[in-house]
């Protein structure tokens, strides 16, 4: 299968596509709800497949272009829903019965790529990192967000150790004028962490993670995406997740192993398929991860993690006990502007 396609003329890699294919198997048919759909490259993949219905779901205005493409050539077969996926069960009929549900978290290559969206570190285009659907940009949040909130902001969402240094930093620079290109942040950043050749990569990369979470409200965004997904699958139903950084892999772990009925030590008086309390019947127990080929081919590949679990046919309870154990992200990332 050849995973790249080209729905413009900049050529769009989706990653580990092959993987995404085989867990899902399109070719026995049936719907699919494709939560990030950005170029369309897993959509495309599936609706290739006849029999096949594809709902997706993304929050940026730009990747209309890009479904449209897909609305003429499948018009029975494909829908697009410029929303937010933790809006997706008021998008999706309850009694849709997808066979899987797909998220390949983070940014496309047209977000990363375009100077515009100031994602990339030496673009000197607005400081915004909006995704789409958002409160505030990264402008709003460097130049007006109080000083303790931005470290620990830096610090939690980026892992970056030098949080407290790096908003001492911003807060200083921004007295005297408005920080409003990425290029400006990042001669900033690079300001504190002096000794930077040593870095292999840019220096500024755990700051802008931790600002275009917080922008985003990517890690919110996350763990209501999950627990929307799992309200909609039914018995056999696949959640499928691809992350790109650490804090999304250990929510999607944890909530797979906390519903899942096979990596508990449960009730020894409780047969296993009778336990109540789960939600998924069957997980991948390790990630899996894109093979070297993919890699060489798409750089961006090399920090992918994909697991998935399968749906059993329990009546689905909101999983409180996951939402507590991340309550800090969602206290972190709460509109403070
Ligand atoms: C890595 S890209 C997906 C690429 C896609 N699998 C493909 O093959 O073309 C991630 C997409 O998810 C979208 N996205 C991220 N968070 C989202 C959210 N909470 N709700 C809806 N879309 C989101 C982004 O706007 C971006 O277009």
């Amino acid at each position: 299968m050849n995973a790249t396609m080209s729905l413009d003329k900049t050529k769009h890699y989706p990653v580990m596509l092959d993987q995404v294919l085989s867990i899902i198997s399109p070719q026995h048919g049936g719907t699919f709800i494709d939560c990030t759909f950005g170029g369309g490259g897993y959509s495309h993949a599936i609706l290739k497949y006849p029999n096949t219905k594809v709902f997706a779901i993304d929050r940026d205005q730009l990747t209309q272009q890009y479904a449209n493409i897909l609305v003429k050539k499948f018009p029975k077969r494909f829908s697009f829903f410029q929303n937010k996926f933790s809006n997706l069960n008021k998008i999706i009929k309850s009694d849709l019965n997808p066979r899987a549900i797909i998220f390949d978290l983070g940014l496309s290559s047209f977000q990363l790529l375009d100077h515009q969206r100031g994602f990339s570190f030496n673009s000197s285009g607005f400081l915004s990192m909006e995704m789409g659907i958002n409160k505030y940009s990264a402008y709003d949040v460097v130049n007006t967000l109080d000083k303790q909130h931005l470290a620990s902001i830096i610090k939690i969402l980026g892992e970056e150790k030098d949080g407290r240094l790096i908003a001492n930093k911003i807060v200083k620079y921004r007295t005297k004028k408005p920080i409003k290109t990425p290029e400006e942040l990042t001669s900033i950043i690079n300001d504190v962490k002096k000794n930077y050749n040593k870095y292999k990569k840019n220096p500024a990369t755990k700051t802008f993670q931790a600002i275009r979470i917080y922008v985003n409200q990517e890690l919110t965004e996350l763990i209501l995406g999950l627990i929307v997904a799992t309200q909609l699958l039914s018995n056999g139903g696949k959640l499928v997740v691809v992350s790109f950084h650490s804090l999304e892999d250990r929510i999607v772990k944890n909530f797979f192993k906390l519903y899942s009925n096979l990596n508990k030590n449960p009730s020894r008086y409780l047969p296993l398929n009778k336990k109540k309390s789960d939600l998924f019947r069957s997980l991948s127990k390790k990630p899996l991860t894109p093979n070297k080929k993919e890699i060489n081919q798409n750089i961006r590949s090399r920090s992918a993690k994909l697991r998935y679990a399968i749906r059993n046919n329990n009546s689905f309870f909101y999983p409180e006990e996951f939402q507590k154990q991340f309550s800090s992200y969602f206290k972190l990332e709460e509109t403070r502007l």
